[in-house]
């Protein structure tokens, strides 16, 4: 062979090895995790799942911090991504198609937490480990579980409305819109809600679970509630989260009730719930620091991916019905109009700008947010 031949022959080999290093560009088969950083080590495929898209925090917060983590700590490793929008079935069988492509752990957050259970039996039948990420998936043998404390989440929301009431010297009941009963989260912000509001003055004069946490679906639940109860018949609204508390607040728009005379608790820290907390809309969200959650279980799906033990301190447990589970649990922050500066702010969830646009700059001048 000429030099020049044996030269074009090295270069193609040199282009051919640089494309399969760039990894799979598809979004719904996965991101490719190449690149030329990144530590060593080795790695394999990670699937992340995540269990809906109508909550904003899994798009905007949970998979970008994921991804970002992982890149940068396995330049080898590849993400397997999807999300089962609110659908068991569907999670089940994103499950299945991430082990058939050589899925090393699975992240799985899941969207029925006892059906899950049939993904973990799956996973272990080919040894594949499982992380239980934020919900926990109950009676399974899962390995790790990363979270919050959920039941301080409701308790922080309850304490909130409750204090809030008898600072404005209301009397009256209280609606209550929780989550999905499907997830244990929901559960458990509704037991921690439960454990301050029945001790408080205040009675809780509807109260609904709302399937699939899904916002309209909250909405329709607090029609429901004003008609039953009458607009003058509430004093006080507990909404799980942000995206049931916009529901809800728009059921009480509908209805000509202004939400600036009604607490409203949430869930979440969404822009959209910290703007309408700084118009008065809101009353308070919890902040939950989703980067430091998703970055914990990159870090341990990394290590598992590449078979090494996990070096966070996993020794607290949860018992899950089946074992207790080598648990990572982080701390809930309670956010009103007072102190988004210090939290949300501080810690760059959002930014200034991305808060203060448009017709919340004046409301972010006067809560000093700049
Ligand atoms: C999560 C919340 C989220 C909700 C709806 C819960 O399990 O902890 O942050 O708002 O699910 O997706």
């Amino acid at each position: 062979m000429s030099k020049f031949r044996w030269l074009s022959v090295i270069a193609a080999l040199v282009a051919a090895m640089a494309l399969a290093a760039c990894g799979d560009d598809d979004d719904d088969g996965g991101d490719g995790g190449g690149g030329s950083e990144g530590g060593g080590g080795g790695g394999g495929a990670i699937a992340l799942l995540l269990p809906e898209s109508k909550t904003a925090r899994y798009e905007s917060q949970d998979r970008p911090n994921f991804e970002r983590k992982v890149e940068e700590l396995c330049s080898d490793c590849e993400i397997i991504y999807s999300n089962a929008d609110q659908d068991a079935a569907k999670q089940q069988q994103q499950a299945e198609a991430a082990i058939t492509q050589g899925a090393k752990v699975l992240v799985l957050d899941p969207v029925d937490a006892a059906s899950a259970g049939a993904v973990v039996q799956r996973a272990k039948q080919s040894q594949i480990p499982v992380v239980s990420y934020d919900r926990l998936i109950t009676d399974a043998d899962i390995d790790y579980y990363i979270s919050f404390d959920n039941e301080k989440v409701g308790q922080l929301q309850g304490e909130s409305l409750v204090s809030k009431l008898e600072e404005d010297g209301a009397e009256g009941d209280i609606i209550m819109i929780n989550g999905a009963p499907t997830d244990n989260n929901a559960k458990l912000f509704k037991q921690g809600a439960h454990s301050v509001i029945d001790d408080s003055p205040f009675n809780v004069a509807k109260e609904y679970d709302t399937p699939d946490w899904s916002p309209d679906k909250a909405q329709q639940e607090m029609d429901q509630a004003i008609t039953a109860v009458g607009k003058d018949g509430f004093v006080g609204v507990y909404a799980a989260n942000d995206g049931t508390a916009g529901g809800a607040i728009a059921a009480m728009k509908g209805q000509g009730v202004d939400p600036k005379t009604i607490p409203v608790t949430g869930q979440d820290a969404e822009l959209a719930a910290i703007q309408r907390i700084l118009i008065g809309e809101q009353y308070m969200t919890v902040y939950k620091a989703i980067k430091p959650e998703a970055e914990a279980a990159a870090e341990l799906a990394v290590a598992l991916a590449r078979g090494e033990e996990p070096q966070a301190d996993t020794s607290e447990t949860v018992d899950n019905g089946m074992k207790d589970v080598p648990s990572i649990l982080l701390e809930p922050i309670a956010v009103t109009k007072e102190n988004i500066n210090d939290t949300i702010v501080k810690d760059e969830f959002w930014s200034v700008d991305e808060i203060c646009t448009g017709k919340y700059a004046d409301a972010c001048k006067e809560a000093g947010i700049q």
